[in-house]
């Protein structure tokens, strides 16, 4: 029977089977240390060959770095040892010898580490952020299960634009064009006024054409649409939903926040209720720092680095400018010029991880805005059905999955969010 690394303490004292990789080795004089990974740790096997034998003991002085092993021995506490216990080696078998394996244990670039990203994979370090991305994914869904939201899946293929067609990736569907998702929102409104409350959460397509350190070309989304709720319940389940997530990460993952030397103060001191700004009040913030801006400007990366690095908890910005938002946000009844909208900064210069806001649910506002977007009207009926049979004041947001998760796990850069990163000019492997 196999145990695994992570499991070995319930064993002290115990001959145990493990099966993994070898990730680094070393001689000391009669004996030899084997460091073996198997996805949940690395632990170090000690062999000698009175306990090996000649055969196995030579063998092992051949190990390459990766080879597939499987080794029987007895499970031993030491305090030295990181994980807290050591295997004292009994029996080796290999399964698969490695070729000279491209990533030693010394530095490598970004550019080449991209480049055999099926291999990075298998780094401790990149072990244990895609151990937090799924520790989050599950955070996501138990948040939204655990409140009467129904998961409602939305489609990649679409007849049109959500984001803007600046973005769009088009593609050809029989004979006909058809967009990859920007945003699964259009679908999650129908969702919502089907059975009140939804979320969509899957992967996202934008051709963005600029590199930056928080755009992914393909990024996942979740996004919750909830019939009945205006701008300020949409900002308070969005601080709810970002509260519970770092609660979660910081209750389920020390272990790996400590692989990766996450600095875990900042996580902690966020609490509720997350400061709710203005976009004109931001708008003089950015200005009393030092940065050009005028009423009416979309904010960039930087803009929102000087805003965000003010607060300690996320900050929500709310009522943007209705001309740089799109189409399908609700004007503000108290002035039309801005939209009932919001974007959720995380601490640390991090940026956006949230846009959502109420929607439009009048009509003829609606069409209004289409046109105006200079968006095919034919395109949106459906959509417009849903204003013309029952229409309700309703909200939603969508976070960003990567770019959540880089700023959980302080990653500069999103690339090392997702397994196979879709960046402007790298698609591959
Ligand atoms: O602000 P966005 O564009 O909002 C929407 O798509 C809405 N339809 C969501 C909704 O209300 N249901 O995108 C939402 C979030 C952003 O805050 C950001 O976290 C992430 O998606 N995002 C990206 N992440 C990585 N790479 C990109 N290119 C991203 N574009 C947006
Ligand atoms: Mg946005």
């Amino acid at each position: 029977m196999q145990t695994m690394i992570s499991e070995i303490a319930a064993h002290d004292g115990e001959t145990v089977t493990l099966k993994g990789w070898l990730y680094n080795a070393r001689s000391g004089g009669k004996i030899r240390f084997l460091l073996l990974r198997d996805g949940t740790g690395t632990i170090q096997c000690v062999a000698s060959r009175a306990d090996v034998g000649e055969e196995t003991f030579e063998l092992i002085d051949t190990l390459t770095q990766e080879s597939s092993i499987v080794v029987t021995g007895v499970a031993r506490a030491d305090k030295r040892a990181p994980g807290g216990f050591e295997l004292d080696v009994k029996h080796l078998e290999l399964i698969g010898r490695a070729d000279e394996y491209p990533i030693s244990l010394k530095e490598h670039g970004t550019a080449f580490l991209m480049e055999n990203r099926h291999l990075w994979v298998r780094s401790r370090r990149q072990v244990a952020i895609l151990r937090l991305r799924h520790e989050i994914i599950r955070a996501i869904r138990d948040f939204f299960d655990n409140r009467g939201f129904t998961l409602y899946d939305t489609p990649i293929f679409t007849p049109s634009a959500c984001e803007g067609t600046s973005t769009l990736f088009e593609t050809e569907y029989f004979g006909e064009k058809a967009y990859l998702a920007q945003s699964g929102q259009l679908y999650a409104e129908s969702g919502a006024m089907a059975l009140g409350k939804v979320y969509c959460f899957g992967p996202t397509f934008r051709a963005e054409k600029s590199k930056t350190r928080r755009h992914l070309i393909e990024f996942w989304m979740v996004e919750p649409e909830v019939a009945y709720l205006d701008l300020e319940g949409d900002m308070e389940l969005a601080e709810d939903f970002i509260s519970y997530i770092i609660e979660r990460v910081l209750e389920n993952r020390q272990e790996e926040l400590k692989t990766i030397e996450r600095d875990t103060a900042p996580l902690e001191k966020i609490k509720k209720p997350f400061p709710r700004i203005t976009y004109t009040e931001c708008v003089d913030i950015i200005k009393k720092a030092g940065h050009p801006i005028e009423w009416g400007d979309d904010f960039g990366g930087d803009e929102e680095t000087v805003v965000s690095s003010q607060f300690d908890a996320p900050v929500m910005v709310h009522r943007f400018p209705a001309e740089i938002k799109a189409f399908y946000m609700k004007s503000d009844p108290e002035d039309e010029r801005l939209a009932l909208g919001f974007d959720m900064l995380a601490p640390e210069g991090k940026g956006e991880i949230i846009g959502g806001g109420q929607r439009e649910d009048d009509y003829d506002t609606l069409v209004k805005k289409i046109k105006a977007h200079n968006l095919p009207l034919e395109a949106f009926n459906w959509y417009l059905d849903l204003r013309k049979y029952g229409t309700v004041p309703h909200a939603g947001f969508g976070l960003g999955l990567e770019r959540t998760v880089g700023w959980i796990c302080g990653l500069p850069h999103v690339r090392e969010t997702i397994p196979f990163p879709r960046m402007l000019h790298r698609m591959k492997p």
